[in-house]
C-alpha cells in the first residue's frame, strides 16, 4: 500500500509540494516564487503558466527529495490562494487572459456602485461576504467585459473559470475535471452558503454565465486522477481547501470556538462557529469552514490583506534586509521611545474596514527615525490588525471560554512578533510543533479520504504545541499602544467609518 501523500500548496507568492510520510511527517519539499504583475495602481496578476511550471516542478522536486515516485503516493491533497480568478479554453486549456489576485482593486468601483444600489445585504445573505473587489465575482465579470470575445464565448459553453484549485485539478486531469471544493465556492461572490449551489440570482447580478462554472465538491471528494504522463503514475485527487481552511483544518480546529491566524501574504483569522452560519454585524466574513461528508461546518473569518508582503516590502522595495528573517532581529534594535505605527494598506484595507482605495501610510517619523523602526512598525501592524480582528469576533460570537489563538505561517518562526502579537491581544498564542499547516490540511483531507490517514478525532488529537506565548505587557502601555494604531487608521481611511 502506498504510504506518501502529496500536498500542493499554491500560495500568493510561491507555490509549494510537500510530500508525507505515513507518519505525517514532512519526507520532501518542493517550492518555487513565481512573477508578481502590477499592471497599474492596485492591479495583480499572475500568469497562471508560470504557476502551473511552478507547481509541476515543486512536485518533481518534492518527490525527488522525498526519495519517492508518483507510484508510491496514495493520494493528492491541493490547497490553494483563494478568491485568484483564472478564465480557460475548454478545447484547449489556455487562459485567455493572466489571473486576477485576490488582493487585485480593479473592479472598486464597481462594487461601490453595486453597494450603492443596495445589492449588499441581498449579497451578504447569501454568500457571507461583503461587496468588496477582493471576491473572485467581480473579477470574472471584468474579465467577460474586456477580453474581445471572451462573453460570446463564455455563453457558447466554450470557457471555463475557476479559481486556482480548479484550474490545477483541470491541468493535473489532463481537462477532464472542472471541479472544485465548497471553501473555495465560497469565496466567489457566486455560491450560496446557505443551500450549498450556485446562486442564479447572484450569477445575473454580476452578469456570469453558468456554464463558466465548475461542479462543487466536499473537500474530501473524488477530484479525479492526475495523469500519469506527468508524474510517471496515476495519482488520484482526493483533497480540496482553500488555503486559509486548509490551515483551519491542519491547526484541528475542528469545536466550535477554536480560533487560528495564518501570516502568510495576508493574515487570516478564522473562528470554527459550528454548524451555526453566524452572521457579522462587524463586517467579518461568514464563510464554510469545510464541508465533509455534505455536512458544512461554518467560521467567521477576519481578512488583512498584507502581513508578510510588508515584510517582502521591506526586504524587495526598501531593500533594508537581504531575507525576510532578518526583519525581526533588526526590529529588536529599534528605539523603544518612538512610536512608528505602519498602517500597510498597500491594496486597500480588510476586515473590519473594508476600504479599498485607501492607501499605506507610516505616522509618527522623527529625525531618528531608521530601518529599525520602520521595520518594527511592519511587524507591529500585524498585530494590531490581528487584535482589531478579535475584537471583532468577540462581539460577533460569544462562545464560551477563554480565547487561545492558534498560529501559523511563515512569521510565526519569530518569537518577538510572536510575543507583541500575545501582548496586544492580551490573549495567549499557541504555536504548533509543525508549521506547514495549510499543507497538512490538505494532506490530511486526501489522506483521510485515502484511508491512510486517521479520522477527525485521533488527527486533532495529535495537534501538538511548541510554545505559548503568554502576554506580558502592562495594561496600560497596551492600551496606549493601541490608541495610537486606533488613530494612525482612522487617517489612513478614504472615508470616515
Ligand atoms: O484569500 C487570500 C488567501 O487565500 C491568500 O493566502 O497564504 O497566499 O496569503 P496567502
Amino acid at each position: 500500500m502506498q504510504k506518501y501523500i502529496l500536498a500542493i500548496d499554491q500560495g500568493t507568492t510561491s507555490s509549494r509540494a510537500i510530500v508525507f510520510d505515513g507518519e505525517r511527517k514532512i519526507a520532501g519539499v518542493g517550492q518555487k516564487e513565481f512573477t508578481q504583475h502590477f499592471p497599474q495602481d492596485g492591479w495583480v496578476e499572475h500568469d497562471p503558466e508560470e504557476i502551473w511550471e511552478s507547481v509541476t516542478w515543486s512536485i518533481k522536486t518534492a518527490l525527488d527529495k522525498a526519495r519517492a515516485g508518483a507510484g508510491d503516493i496514495a493520494a493528492i491533497g491541493i490547497t490553494n490562494q483563494r478568491e485568484t480568478v483564472v478564465i480557460w479554453d475548454r478545447a484547449t486549456g489556455k487562459p485567455i487572459h493572466n489571473a486576477i489576485v485576490w488582493q487585485d482593486r480593479r473592479t472598486a468601483g464597481y462594487c461601490a456602485e453595486l453597494k450603492k444600489d443596495g445589492h449588499e445585504p441581498d449579497v451578504t445573505e447569501r454568500t457571507g461576504l461583503l461587496l468588496d473587489p477582493y471576491f473572485s465575482g467581480t473579477k470574472v465579470k471584468w474579465l467577460l467585459d474586456h477580453v474581445e470575445g471572451a462573453r460570446a464565448r463564455a455563453e457558447k459553453g466554450e470557457l471555463a473559470f475557476g479559481t486556482v484549485d480548479t484550474f490545477l485539478i483541470w491541468r493535473l486531469t489532463g481537462g477532464k475535471v472542472h471541479a472544485t471544493d465548497a471553501t473555495n465556492a465560497s469565496r466567489t461572490l457566486l455560491y450560496n452558503i446557505g443551500t450549498n449551489q450556485w446562486d442564479d440570482s447572484l450569477c445575473a447580478l454580476l452578469d456570469v454565465p453558468v456554464a463558466l462554472l465548475p461542479a462543487v465538491k466536499d473537500c474530501a471528494d473524488d477530484f479525479g486522477v492526475a495523469d500519469a504522463g506527468l508524474f510517471g503514475a496515476a495519482i488520484p485527487i482526493l483533497g480540496v481547501a482553500g488555503d486559509q481552511h486548509a490551515a483551519t483544518i491542519g491547526q484541528a480546529c475542528f469545536e466550535p470556538g477554536m480560533l487560528k491566524s495564518t501570516y502568510g501574504t495576508g493574515c487570516f483569522a478564522l473562528l470554527n462557529t459550528g454548524t451555526d452560519r453566524v452572521p457579522s454585524k462587524n463586517r467579518l466574513l461568514t464563510t464554510i469552514a469545510y464541508r465533509l461528508d455534505g455536512k458544512t461546518t461554518y467560521a467567521l473569518e477576519g481578512s488583512i490583506f498584507i502581513a508578510g508582503a510588508a515584510v517582502q516590502w521591506i526586504r524587495d522595495g526598501l531593500k533594508l534586509v537581504k531575507h525576510a528573517s532578518e526583519t525581526g532581529p533588526l526590529a529588536r534594535t529599534a528605539d523603544p521611545s518612538q512610536n512608528v505605527y505602519m498602517v500597510p494598506a498597500f491594496v486597500g484595507l480588510g476586515a473590519p474596514w473594508w476600504d479599498a482605495e485607501a492607501r499605506g501610510a507610516i505616522f509618527g517619523i522623527t529625525r531618528n527615525t531608521g530601518p529599525a523602526e520602520i521595520a518594527k512598525a511592519a511587524l507591529e501592524a500585524v498585530s494590531y490588525q490581528t487584535r482589531d480582528l478579535l475584537e471583532a469576533m468577540r462581539k460577533d460570537w460569544q462562545g464560551d471560554g477563554d480565547t487561545v489563538l492558534r498560529v501559523d505561517g511563515g512569521m510565526v518562526a519569530s518569537n518577538w512578533t510572536m510575543q507583541f502579537l500575545a501582548d496586544i491581544l492580551d490573549a495567549p498564542v499557541d504555536r504548533p510543533t509543525i508549521l506547514e499547516t495549510t499543507a497538512l490540511g490538505a494532506a490530511w483531507l486526501a489522506g483521510m479520504k485515502a484511508g491512510v490517514w486517521p479520522g477527525m478525532a485521533e488527527f486533532a488529537e495529535s495537534w501538538a504545541r511548541d510554545e505559548r506565548f503568554e502576554p506580558q505587557m502592562d495594561a496600560e502601555t497596551r492600551k496606549a499602544k493601541i490608541a495610537g494604531w486606533d488613530d494612525a487608521v482612522r487617517r489612513t481611511l478614504t472615508s470616515q467609518m
